[in-house]
């Protein structure tokens, strides 16, 4: 289990395990990296990063990446990819999903929920692979492990727009994300709706923890930047986030 004492920051990039790093704080930020592209620390200065925001960039190297996928693809064949629709308006996502774990994040017409079983094949989700289980080890700082990982498939035209999760009941538990594949313009802003946002750009291999007062922050995903990674043969993007969900769902 890592050790995290300080509570925000963007580190830079790393392969492996992270036990023996420290967290930088705003005015320390170490973006010395190839991985770490330089705007991301110029966009939006003065913004202040919500506690427990934690942006690990290149997280995961090319083979590691091409294992994750190999799982991700393995896991989509039994739980194949759907296009979820809004509760009330049935609209659906932009956004393809599947989850890994002994729970999904599914939508009903009465909302959202966590289900055992995915909505379209009725059977169990896939088991979340080891190495997302020992990622959530590395740096969830949560006693726990996920009860859930969702698989999100964005093409180039796909977003996610700004929302809180806040369907589990274990709401104070991180959620760790991975990204994989063509980068993206993820946003992030504080507790309300129209409080000031930040821009980050995603790799391919880099995992953000939302936890402490990031994990009541909106975030979303504004736009994804075609053709920046060769990773996913056929383009686009893949985010995995793990989640608790808590006892009583
Ligand atoms: C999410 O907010 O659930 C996913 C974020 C992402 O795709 O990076
Ligand atoms: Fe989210």
């Amino acid at each position: 289990m890592a050790g995290f004492r300080a509570n925000h920051g963007i580190l830079p990039h790393r392969y492996g395990r992270t036990e023996h790093l420290e967290l930088y704080g705003k005015k320390a930020y170490r973006i010395g990296s190839q991985a770490f592209a330089p705007h991301n620390h110029m966009m939006n200065t003065g913004f202040q990063l919500p506690d427990g925001f934690l942006l690990l960039p290149g997280y995961f190297d090319r083979p590691a990446q091409e294992d994750l996928l190999y799982r991700v693809r393995k896991a989509v064949q039994a739980a194949p990819l759907y296009r979820p629709v809004m509760p009330r308006t049935g609209k659906p996502l932009s956004v393809r999903m599947s989850n890994f774990g002994p729970l999904g994040w599914i939508t009903s017409k009465e909302g959202y929920r966590y289900a055992p079983h995915h909505p379209r094949t009725n059977k169990p989700w896939p088991p979340l692979p080891d190495c997302l289980a020992v990622l959530w080890d590395d740096v969830a700082n949560w006693p726990d492990p996920p009860q859930a990982c969702l698989i999100n498939y964005y093409d180039e035209k796909a977003r996610l727009g700004l929302h809180v999760d806040a369907d589990e009941k274990a709401a104070n538990a991180p959620i760790v994300s991975v990204s994989l594949g063509d980068q993206a313009l993820f946003r992030l802003g504080g507790p309300r709706r129209n409080d000031p946002t930040r821009s980050l750009r995603l790799f391919s291999g880099d995992v953000v923890v939302l936890g402490g007062a990031a994990r009541h922050c909106y975030h979303g995903v504004d736009r994804i930047y075609p053709n920046t990674s060769t990773l996913l043969s056929k383009g686009g993007r893949i985010n995995l986030t793990m989640r608790v969900v808590g006892r009583n769902i």
